[in-house]
């Protein structure tokens, strides 16, 4: 529901596609969805480095940055992280319409609130990735030191302790995280994108 009125939608006046020609690629959302822990924001961050480096214009919306500023009003109870996702889904989806590659690294672990970012975007523009880590690694490599925390209580609601992570059932691309070194994940990103004909 919109709660202002008296807004119209003004369409771009330079549409979508004549971005993507300018640009020489396509543009889509690559939604990371992971535990903490698992390495979104390092292979987002790997990922962002080589496709800046062929010259691609991309961008990362990390949660742990995006928390401090236009999210900040928000914790980790259901309803906050419904709102967080669904915030990040609009600016995502404003990048795309950019004609940029955004990857957004969020937890994101309902999957209703994933599909309904999918749900704003075009066949094809939303690439759900699904960073595959067991909880007993990434409690293991704890390197914000959140889950020793958690376990003692200290903090509520942590996503694989006392609070739920779905896991996608159709993700475009799933990477075991715990089983592939990085850069081998940013060349299993990468080559999906090509054979997309993204990139
Ligand atoms: S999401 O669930 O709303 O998608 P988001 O990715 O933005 O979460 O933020 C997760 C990050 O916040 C974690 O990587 C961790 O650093 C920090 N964090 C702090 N408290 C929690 C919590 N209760 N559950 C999960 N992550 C938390």
């Amino acid at each position: 529901m919109t709660k202002a009125t008296n807004i119209t939608w003004h369409d771009a006046t330079i549409s979508k596609e004549e971005r993507r020609a300018q640009n020489g690629h396509g543009s889509v959302v690559l939604w990371f969805t992971g535990l903490s822990g698992s390495g979104k924001s390092t292979i987002a961050n790997a990922v962002s480095h080589e496709l800046f480096r062929q010259g691609i214009n991309e961008y990362v919306l990390d949660g742990d940055n995006v928390r401090h500023g236009l999210n900040k009003d928000l914790g980790f109870s259901e309803s906050d992280r419904n709102e967080n996702i669904r915030r990040i889904g609009e600016v995502a989806k404003l990048f795309v319409d950019s004609g940029k590659i955004v990857t957004t690294a969020f937890i994101s672990p309902f999957r209703s609130d994933r599909d309904g970012v999918r749900a704003l975007f075009e066949e094809g523009e939303f690439v759900e990735v699904f960073i595959d880590c067991p909880l007993e690694e990434c409690e293991r490599r704890d390197p914000k030191q959140l889950y020793v925390k958690a376990r003692r209580g200290e903090i509520k609601d942590f996503t694989g302790i006392d609070s739920p992570y779905e896991a996608p059932d159709y993700p475009e691309i799933t990477v075991r995280s715990d089983q592939f070194s990085v850069e081998e994940a940013v060349e299993q990103i990468l080559s999906y994108l090509r054979e997309k004909n993204i990139l």
